[in-house]
């Protein structure tokens, strides 16, 4: 069994709480599916939020339970998160907050195919005497709310961007599950097909500084980012296949970058030595050295 928002809510208020509701909502360039995993994404907690750590509990299908270690007014204050999947498109929390109980429901709405609105509405609930703190809790509330989209919305719109651009998700036509967003391994991005390569030089005095980054093409398989390691070039990929995070601002650690969204190390797509004459090849991807120049080929357009 799962209670609603609404049921528990109710259930407070004949308890003798008072409840005081208001929503909040955001609306973006990605498809209800990137809304969705966005809410049910274990792996990002620890890696994308700045302002809550959190520890998992118990974790099913539909359910994620959380210890999660709170900033509220610079105090860290650990508290107790339910959260279930209320329908395919939406779940609600609830938790407490030293003399309030907090009931939260969040739903997504397709606006069109690449254009989602999110709805998340708060039920602050407190006995009597604490009512005159509502307006200050929902304060801190819809602060700590813009601080998480800060964070989380930069993800929506990335997959919306590519999306866009041709890109589609294998999970895509079902829910996500919470387990199932914990294998940062699963290659979960669908990248369209290429039939043409492009072609660009980068003279090798752009390489000069060890750990200088060069970008060629676009942020996502039509392109590379070129980086001078001691006697070799690294080729990077701009783009991590696993849920489509951008790479090209990610951390560089002993040759190997480091996913903004989960911390997944993402490794080279290999490397050349920085000699004239020296050349690379994978796939559909290419470099080699001549006249002082790195000529680098990639996927192009289909
Ligand atoms: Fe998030």
């Amino acid at each position: 069994m799962r209670t609603t928002a609404d049921g528990l809510t109710r259930q407070l208020r004949s308890a003798g709480y008072h409840i005081h509701t208001f929503s909040v909502s955001s609306t973006g360039d990605y498809a209800v599916a990137d809304a969705d995993w966005n809410y049910k994404d274990v792996p990002h907690l620890n890696v994308v939020h700045t302002k809550v750590r959190c520890a998992v509990g118990t974790m099913d299908d539909e359910l994620i339970t959380t210890l999660a270690m709170q900033k509220v007014f610079g105090i860290e204050l650990p508290i107790v998160i339910v959260n279930f999947v209320s329908s395919d498109t939406s779940q609600t929390y609830y938790t407490t907050l030293g003399p309030f109980a907090l009931v939260v429901y969040t739903e997504y709405f397709e606006l069109e195919p690449n254009k989602t609105k999110v709805v998340t509405t708060y039920n602050i609930a407190g006995g009597k005497i604490f009512k005159l703190l509502f307006p200050l809790l929902q304060r801190v509330l819809t602060g700590n709310y813009k601080t998480l989209m800060s964070e989380d919305l930069p993800m929506r719109d990335r997959r919306g961007e590519l999306r866009a651009r041709g890109f589609d998700y294998k999970t895509d036509g079902k829910p996500r599950t919470f387990p199932d967003t914990v294998d940062v391994n699963f290659l979960n991005l669908v990248v369209p097909p290429r039939t043409s390569t492009n072609t660009e030089t980068v003279k090798m005095d752009a390489l000069g500084a060890d750990g200088e980054r060069v970008l060629v093409g676009e942020s996502d398989d039509r392109g590379l980012c070129l980086v001078r390691q001691g006697d070799d070039v690294l080729l990077l990929p701009r783009f991590c296949n696993h849920e489509g995070a951008k790479l090209d601002c990610a951390s560089l650690k002993n040759g190997r970058l480091s996913c903004p969204w989960h911390g997944k190390l993402v490794a080279p797509l290999g490397k050349l030595a920085a000699t004239e004459g020296s050349s690379w090849e994978s796939g559909a991807y290419s470099a080699r050295i001549q006249d002082g120049e790195v000529v680098v080929g990639f996927p192009g357009e289909r």
